[in-house]
């Protein structure tokens, strides 16, 4: 049986992945980081599986890994998926993005080598948030992104992505480490985080299906001002969606889908980095555009209102990767398209709230 370790198990893809790898019949053992309240919500239903466990420890104190290796009989597999992984919240916090997304993989890799764990694989969830304002231009005009195409990071997140993914090149050449790291675009689905803009989008659309179910109220009695909508009695109120920059592009996929690339990378002989990205790209209104007709609500603009503290100091205006290297070589492919996703995380969405809903009442 292996053994495999998962930094940032409780996240959306430590989750998802710890859930692969289970299958895959691997022993688990996750690092939570130690916090005031429960962080487990996404891997509850993991609890009573024997071939999972959790440890504490924290990324960015190397005692921490060190204790987390030490405490292990054998690894084979080593996963960083741990980070300060929000880009706004970069701006606001950038010594601490720097610490936890930066040196925190320099940690792991650093502890890997004094502990002589040579024979472990190690994966870095890399991003392309890294390519920033770059792109390369295909010779039908197509701008894209893919292994060759340089960085150019546009926030503290992706300068703190870039080193840690230089570490891992280094680490890989100067130690012989196998050490792989995957260029994930954009990755979504039901476990995303709440303030990432398409659950932050999807959320509020079943929010909304629910108010109208529970007021009894059609599109056509509602009423609007800068910042609510009103049922026919104006005690009937509901907040507008507030989002910031609705130009930008992103390359969105499924969180499920993308993690079998990490498992992938590591299942090769040699280490090597990969984009991993659908190869499609959509603005964030055209996301709109896809989660309000799934509702059947064709023109989102009387629900949305634009709120100026959302915009960044600085965007990433398009992505769009391409992974011929990941088709090629690990043979993998993604399955969902964007109509997929949104489909998947409204009906999650609105599951989760109509049972709530019926356990209420
Ligand atoms: P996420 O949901 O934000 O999860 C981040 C994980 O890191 C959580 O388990 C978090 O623990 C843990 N963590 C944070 N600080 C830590 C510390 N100091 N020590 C140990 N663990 C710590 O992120 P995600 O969407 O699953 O993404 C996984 C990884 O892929 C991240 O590195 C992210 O930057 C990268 N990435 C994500 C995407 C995407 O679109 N999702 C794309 C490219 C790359 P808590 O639960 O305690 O907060
Ligand atoms: N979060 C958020 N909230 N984003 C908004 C909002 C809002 O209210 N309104 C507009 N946006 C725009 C952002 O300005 C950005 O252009 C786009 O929506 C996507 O934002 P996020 O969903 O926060 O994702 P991201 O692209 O910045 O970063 C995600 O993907 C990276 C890979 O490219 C994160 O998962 C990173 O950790 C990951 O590395």
């Amino acid at each position: 049986m292996k053994n495999a370790i998962i930094f940032g198990v409780t996240g959306q893809d430590g989750s998802h992945l710890a859930d692969l790898l289970l299958e895959k019949n691997y022993k688990v053992i996750g690092v939570q980081r130690r916090s005031s309240n429960p962080s487990s919500q996404r891997i509850n239903h993991l609890s009573n599986n024997g071939n999972f466990s959790l440890v504490e420890g924290d990324i960015t104190d190397s005692h921490s890994v060190l204790n987390v290796f030490r405490g292990i009989d054998h690894v084979d597999e080593i996963y960083n998926l741990a980070a300060q992984s929000h880009v706004a919240t970069s701006f606001k916090q950038p010594g601490l993005t720097w610490d936890i997304t930066g040196k925190g993989c320099m940690n792991i890799l650093q502890v890997m080598v004094e502990e002589g764990m040579f024979g472990a694989r190690f994966y870095q969830a890399s991003s392309s948030e890294m390519f920033g304002s770059s792109y390369s231009v295909s010779r039908d005009g197509v701008k894209y992104q893919d292994e060759d195409t340089k960085f150019l990071p546009q926030s503290p997140y992706a300068i703190s992505k870039c080193a840690a993914h230089y570490a891992v090149r280094l680490f890989r050449q100067a130690y012989d480490l196998h050490a792989s790291a995957g260029i994930l675009f954009n990755h979504e689905g039901p476990r995303r985080g709440d303030n990432f803009v398409t659950k932050k989008i999807t959320n509020w659309v079943v929010d909304f299906v629910v108010w109208l179910r529970d007021n009894l109220l059609a599109i056509e009695d509602l009423i609007y001002d800068t910042d609510y909508i009103y049922g026919k009695t104006l005690t009937q109120k509901f907040p507008k969606l507030k989002l910031g920059n609705l130009d930008a592009y992103r390359d969105w996929g499924y969180a499920g889908d993308y993690v079998n690339a990490m498992w992938l990378m590591l299942q090769q002989e040699q280490p090597d980095d990969y984009v991993i990205c659908t190869g499609k790209t959509y603005t964030i209104r055209e996301f709109l555009d896809g989660a309000f007709n799934y509702v059947n609500i064709n023109n989102w603009s009387n629900f949305v209102s634009l709120d100026q503290s959302l915009y960044r100091p600085a965007e990433v205006e398009y992505l769009r990767g391409n992974c011929d290297k990941a088709k090629n070589k690990l043979g993998w492919e993604p399955k969902y398209n964007l109509d997929m996703l949104i489909s998947l995380m409204i009906d999650s969405g609105l599951n989760d709230k109509l049972q709530n809903y019926a356990r209420h009442i």
